[in-house]
Parts: structure tokens; C-alpha cells; sequence
């Protein structure tokens, strides 16, 4: 079922598709070797004018392809470019990212997400756009959305009591931090409730939305932007100040597919051990998290309290022991960590 036009989804010939994809796994697999137009031609059992034309269309999606008369092909340059064929190569998950609608440009992968959801789409799709123009974040703040970052929103259909909904945030964040642990090999933490951190600055959210009957979710839909390769000059200064990428923090351009996938696998992994037993999660989550133990100012509807982050109780919510020695349960709001 096709819910909005999607450009990778419903190629009008699959058959040419397939053939650059062909011919862009033998360019890859030679590495700096020249291919010959000939054996791709063999290879592929089309013609070598077939074969220039696919390059062409390889040329045109950003790949530097040099071409040498007598010689044949080779890559010299890989586009920094979400591919659908590149993101599901070796995707080996049953669930998460068995659907995947790639776009170049959306509103907000959440509010897609939300209106496929709607519409009857299958557990586990995922919404990818290449950059937002209305990305939402938490506390009704916006989500500045450039190219070069990962943005993306899979839809769950937990038989879980309403009550433990905020639990999917947290198990989403033990899921992006595993990724980014596992893809780039940084120490990324979690600030609670749901904040991606490196070396004390923010580097990805989560934005969770759901609809609910009386007593039953319908769905939810979990949203995950990664600051991976923009240039921090994209953001307004007093953004910048507060925020980090992948790349600013490894001193190098990070392979957003490799990310992305492994993105995908965590979450798997962690909603099947969520819906198995959520102490699980909870305690992955302490272990990642960076907030426990320190002394932090909550900000949040009803103001601000000070106090020491002391734990979090089975709804993710955050126990504060204030200076008083009373203890408040807070839901949601920001936390700045404080220097004890
Ligand atoms: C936060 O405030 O920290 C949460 C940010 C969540 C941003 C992501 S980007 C993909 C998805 N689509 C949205 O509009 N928001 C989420």
C-alpha cells in the first residue's frame, strides 16, 4: 500500500534500477580499480551504451565516477546521500525498517509518521527524511533540521497500559546511544529523560507522540534526530554553544547509513527486550545514563527545583532529592546538570 508519493519506494522500471545498483556494487567492490565498460556490460548482460547511462545516473545522485577510454570506471568520490538500497544492504532486522520511506525533504518525519500510522501502516516503518522544514521537538520547541544529520520516525504498536508509554523514550534513547556507541565508538550518554550527550553537549533528541484510545495505545510514534555531519554554523549561537556532532567529536565525517542502521538494529533489540521485561531497559538506562547521582535543576511547567538526581522510579520519571531532604517525582522538563 502506497500512503505518499515516495520516490525510492515504487520506481517506475525496478529492472534499471537494479542494474545501477549492479553496477555500483561491482565499482565499489574494485575499490581504485578501473572496471572496464565491457565486463560491467558482461556482468550486468546489458550493453555497454546501458552501462554509460547508468553511470551517468550514478554521476548525477552525487557519485564522482572517473571514466578512463581503454581502461573503464572507477569511484573516486561516494555522495553523502541516505540511499534506500544502501540502507536496507545487509539490514537483517524483523521488525524495525522492513518498511522504510525515504524523502529528501519533509515537514516532520513525526507528523508523516503520525498520519501513516493513522492510515493502518505496519509496526516497525520508518520515516527517513534527508532534512525538515517544521522538525518538532520536545516541550513544543522546534527541531532545526539541515542536511547532513540523521532524522527519522518508526511506528510502534505496543500492547502495553498506557502508563508505561513514557517508557518507549527511554528505551529509545538506550537504543540511539548503543547505536552511536557501537557505529562511531564515542561514549554518547543519556541526560534524562531522553537526551543523546557527548562530552557534555547535546548531540541528538527523541520526540515521542501517541494516540490513544481510553485504556489502549493505538500507536506511537518515536522520533530520533542525530547531529551527525552539519557544519554547527547551521545553528543560531546560542544553540551552537550547547551542541556537538558525530563528526566535530571523532574528527571525521561519519558514515550516516552505517549509523542509520545500526540505529535501526538497536531498536529492534531493545523494544523486543521492552516488551519482554521493561526492568531491562530501565537498567540499561541507568548504566548509560549521565544524570543519576548529580546535583541538577529541573525546569519545567511548575518551575524550577534544585536538588540531587537520585533515581527513577518504573515510568521513567526522575526522583530529586531536594536540599530539604523531601524527594519530588518529576515527569518532564529540561535538566542542567550542576557542578556538586
Ligand atoms: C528534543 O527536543 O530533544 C527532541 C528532538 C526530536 C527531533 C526528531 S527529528 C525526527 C523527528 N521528527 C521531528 O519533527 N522530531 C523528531
Amino acid at each position: 500500500m502506497l500512503y505518499f508519493p515516495d520516490p525510492d519506494a515504487r520506481p517506475l522500471y525496478p529492472e534499471l534500477l537494479m542494474y545501477k545498483e549492479k553496477i555500483l556494487n561491482i565499482l565499489r567492490a574494485s575499490h581504485t580499480e578501473f572496471v572496464s565498460g565491457e565486463e560491467l556490460a558482461r556482468k550486468c548482460g546489458i550493453s555497454r551504451t546501458m552501462v554509460w547511462k547508468h553511470i551517468k545516473a550514478l554521476e548525477r545522485e552525487g557519485f564522482g565516477i572517473e571514466a578512463v577510454p581503454s581502461r573503464g570506471y572507477r569511484i573516486t568520490n561516494e555522495p553523502d546521500t541516505l540511499r534506500l538500497s544502501d540502507i536496507k544492504q545487509g539490514l537483517r532486522t524483523k521488525v524495525v525498517g522492513k518498511e522504510i520511506h525515504l524523502y529528501p525533504e519533509v515537514a516532520s518525519t513525526n507528523t508523516l509518521a503520525m498520519e501513516m500510522a493513522a492510515q493502518g501502516a505496519t509496526e516497525g516503518a520508518v520515516v527517513i527524511s534527508e532534512m525538515q522544514t517544521g522538525g518538532k521537538g520536545r516541550l513544543g520547541r522546534k527541531w532545526l533540521s539541515p542536511k547532513g544529520n540523521l532524522y527519522l520516525s518508526v511506528i510502534l504498536r505496543p500492547d502495553i497500559p498506557i502508563y508505561k508509554a513514557p517508557l518507549i523514550t527511554l528505551m529509545g534513547a538506550v537504543a540511539v546511544a548503543s547505536a552511536v556507541r557501537a557505529a562511531c565508538e564515542v561514549e554518547a550518554a543519556i541526560k534524562w529523560p531522553n537526551d543523546i550527550y557527548l562530552s557534555g553537549k547535546k548531540v541528538g533528541g527523541l520526540l515521542t507522540e501517541m494516540s490513544a484510545e481510553q485504556d489502549r495505545i493505538r500507536h506511537v510514534v518515536l522520533g530520533i534526530g542525530l547531529d551527525v555531519n552539519m557544519k554547527l554554523d547551521a545553528l543560531p549561537d546560542d544553540i551552537q554553544l550547547l551542541t556537538t556532532t558525530l563528526a566535530v567529536e571523532t574528527g571525521k565525517r561519519a558514515n550516516r547509513t552505517a549509523l542509520l542502521r545500526q540505529v535501526l538494529i538497536q531498536l529492534e533489540r531493545w523494544y523486543e527486550a521492552f516488551l519482554r521485561n521493561d526492568a531491562d531497559v530501565l537498567n540499561e538506562w541507568e548504566r548509560l545514563n549521565m544524570t543519576l547521582g548529580n546535583r541538577v535543576a529541573v525546569s519545567g511547567h511548575g518551575g524550577t527545583l534544585e536538588g540531587r538526581a537520585q533515581a527513577i522510579d518504573g515510568e521513567g520519571r526522575l526522583i530529586i532529592k531536594l536540599d530539604d531532604g523531601t524527594s519530588r517525582t518529576v515527569a518532564a522538563g529540561d535538566v542542567t546538570i550542576l557542578k556538586s
